[in-house]
């Protein structure tokens, strides 16, 4: 399968992803775990790229593309096909990835929009925990581990993303519908968008994006 996951944060992109990764047996590239990772590392990309991601920004176009060629092109899972979570978020994003599938000889199948009202993401934010690690994420109400704040596989700690405050969340927001709903039509001009209820409950959500990818793959 190749397609991309696009959604404002909160709305389930990472929840969903490793469900396709697994059905499908492609890669799960998130663009914020790739940069996060570079956070964690303080190379001198994670350090610029921290200030800009606690500030709800975003990073630059050519660093993300970057990122991406690289895994599809060295990543062995890709060769199953991939899902994009987080990436594209910008119009040059899109038209940068359609470029890496042209010389290829490959398209895009789905472009797949979770779609979900601002109120409701706040919850969502200000109770994730995630485990860095592996990108897992819980809810301290919604998903709740199974042992108080460690993670159900590994037994690790989770954390709190340095993001995941209200007053973070407002700018992340406003970034998403300034910079990538274009990105919405961009692809719902191509033909391949379908937009899912991403307020109900994730078994729902997962049920629905099922629908969707097995209708016209
Ligand atoms: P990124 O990591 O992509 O963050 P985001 O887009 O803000 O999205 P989130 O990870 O917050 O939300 P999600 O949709 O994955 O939600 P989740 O499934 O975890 O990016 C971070 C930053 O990196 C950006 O702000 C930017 O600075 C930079 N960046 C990344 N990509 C970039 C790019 N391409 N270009 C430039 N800069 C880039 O769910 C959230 C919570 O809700 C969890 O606790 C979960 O358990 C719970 N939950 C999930 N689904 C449900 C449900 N159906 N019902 C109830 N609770 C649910
Ligand atoms: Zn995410």
């Amino acid at each position: 399968i190749r397609m991309i996951l696009i959604g404002p944060p909160g709305a389930g992109k990472g929840t969903q992803a490793p469900k396709i990764k697994e059905r499908f047996s492609c890669c799960h590239l998130a663009t914020g775990d790739m940069l996060r990772s570079q956070v964690a590392k303080k190379t001198p990309l994670g350090v610029e790229a921290k200030k800009i991601m606690d500030q709800g920004g975003l990073v630059s176009d050519e660093i993300v593309i970057g990122m991406i060629k690289e895994e599809l092109n060295n990543n062995r899972e890709c060769q199953g096909g991939f899902i994009l979570d987080g990436f594209p978020r910008t119009v040059p994003q899109a038209e940068g990835l359609d470029a890496m599938l042209r010389e290829r000889s490959r398209t895009l199948q789905h472009a797949v929009q979770l779609e979900i009202d601002d109120s409701l993401l706040v919850a969502r934010i200000t109770g994730r925990l995630v485990h860095p690690a592996s990108g897992r994420s819980y809810h301290t109400t919604f998903n709740p581990p199974k042992k108080n704040m460690t993670d159900d596989i590994t037994g690790e700690p989770l954390v709190q993303r340095s993001d995941d405050n209200a007053e973070a969340l407002k700018k992340r927001l406003v970034t998403y519908h300034k910079q990538t709903s274009p990105v919405v039509d961009y692809y719902k001009k191509n033909g391949i968008w379908s937009g899912v209820d991403a307020s109900q409950e994730p078994g729902q959500v997962w049920k629905s994006m099922l629908n969707i990818l097995d209708k016209k793959n």
